[in-house]
C-alpha cells in the first residue's frame, strides 16, 4: 500500500516540490494551503503524471481554527496520514517595531502554532500505529538570532528545538521527526518577506526541487537534522556558535539590509 503524505504550503515553492517528489515515488498526497486554484492545478498535474490520488484541502493555517479545521477535514475524509510535512511558513524583513504587529503575530501562528498543532494530532495517530514520519521545514535561520527578521529567525529556532525534542520522544514508538534547515531557496518566499535587494538573495539560492529532494530523502532515512549545503552546515554548527554574539548580530543584520 502506498503511503499518504500531508504537505502544508503545497501551493508553491518547496511544498509543491515535496508533493511532486512523493507522488513520483507512488504515494498519495494531501495538498493544503490557501490558494485553491494553485492546489487544484498541482493535484491535476500529479494525478495525470503519477497515477496517485491527490486530495486538496484549502485551509488558512495562520488562523486560530485553521489547523483543527484541516484535521477535521482529513479525518472526515477517512485519510490516514503516514507522512506529515510541515512546510508552510513565511518571513518578513524590517525592524520588529517598524513592522506591522499583525503580520509578526500571524508569522508565529503559522510557523509555530500550526506546526505544533499538526505535529500533536498526527504524531499521536502515528504513535498509535507505531509508524510514521514527520518532516518540519525550519531554516538555517533557526541556528542564530536575526536582526531585521527577528520574529522569523525566532520562529525557526523554535521549530529546530521542538523538532529535535519531539523526535527523541517519538522515536521509541516508531515515529521519526526530521528538521530540514535550508539556506536561501529561490521561491516566492523572498517576495512575501520583502527580501529582494538584500545580500541574502543576491547569492542566487538553491532550487526548491533540490531542497525538497534533499529533505525528503533525509526524512526517509530518519535523520534528525538535514542541512542541504555542506558549507552552511559547517558555518551554523561550528563557526557561528563560537563567534562573539555581537559579531553574529552585525553579520546577520548586514545580510538582511537593503
Ligand atoms: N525560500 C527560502 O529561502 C527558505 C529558506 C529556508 C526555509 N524556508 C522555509 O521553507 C518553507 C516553504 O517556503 P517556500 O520558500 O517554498 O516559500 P513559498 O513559495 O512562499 O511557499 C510558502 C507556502 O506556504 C503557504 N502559506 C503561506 N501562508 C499560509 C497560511 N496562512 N496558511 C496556509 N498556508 C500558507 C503558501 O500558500 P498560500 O499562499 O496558497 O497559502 C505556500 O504554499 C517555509 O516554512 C519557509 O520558512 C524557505
Amino acid at each position: 500500500m502506498s503511503k499518504t503524505a500531508l504537505i502544508t504550503g503545497a501551493s508553491s515553492g518547496i511544498g509543491a516540490e515535496f508533493a511532486r517528489y512523493h507522488a513520483q515515488k507512488g504515494g498519495d498526497v494531501v495538498l493544503t494551503a490557501r490558494s485553491e486554484d494553485k492546489l487544484k492545478k498541482l493535484a491535476a498535474e500529479i494525478e495525470a503524471e503519477h497515477k496517485v490520488k491527490a486530495h486538496v484541502i484549502v485551509a488558512d493555517l495562520g488562523t486560530a481554527k485553521g489547523p483543527s479545521e484541516l484535521v477535521r477535514q482529513v479525518t472526515e475524509a477517512g485519510i490516514q496520514i503516514d507522512i506529515l510535512i510541515n512546510n508552510a511558513g513565511f518571513g518578513g524583513q524590517g525592524r520588529h517595531i517598524d513592522r506591522n504587529i499583525d503580520d509578526e503575530l500571524e508569522m508565529i501562528d503559522l510557523n509555530v502554532k500550526a506546526l505544533v498543532a499538526l505535529s500533536h494530532h498526527f504524531g499521536r495517530e502515528m504513535s498509535k500505529r507505531a509508524q510514521g514520519r514527520i518532516l518540519n521545514v525550519g531554516s538555517s535561520a533557526g541556528f542564530m538570532p536575526g536582526p531585521l527578521q527577528a520574529v522569523y529567525f525566532a520562529t525557526k529556532a523554535f521549530v529546530k528545538s521542538f523538532s529535535e525534542a519531539l523526535d527523541h520522544e517519538l522515536r521509541p514508538q516508531g515515529v521519526t521527526v526530521t528538521l530540514l534547515a535550508p539556506g536561501y531557496v529561490k521561491t516566492a518566499f523572498a517576495d512575501r518577506a520583502d527580501l529582494h535587494g538584500t545580500k541574502l538573495t543576491a547569492g542566487g539560492g538553491k532550487t526548491p526541487r533540490s531542497v525538497a529532494k534533499y529533505g525528503y530523502d533525509a526524512m526517509s532515512r530518519g535523520e534528525l537534522v538535514a542541512i542541504n549545503e555542506k558549507q552552511l552546515d559547517f558555518m551554523v554548527n561550528w563557526i557561528i556558535p563560537l563567534l562573539p554574539r555581537r559579531a553574529v548580530l552585525k553579520m546577520i543584520e548586514r545580510m538582511q539590509s537593503k
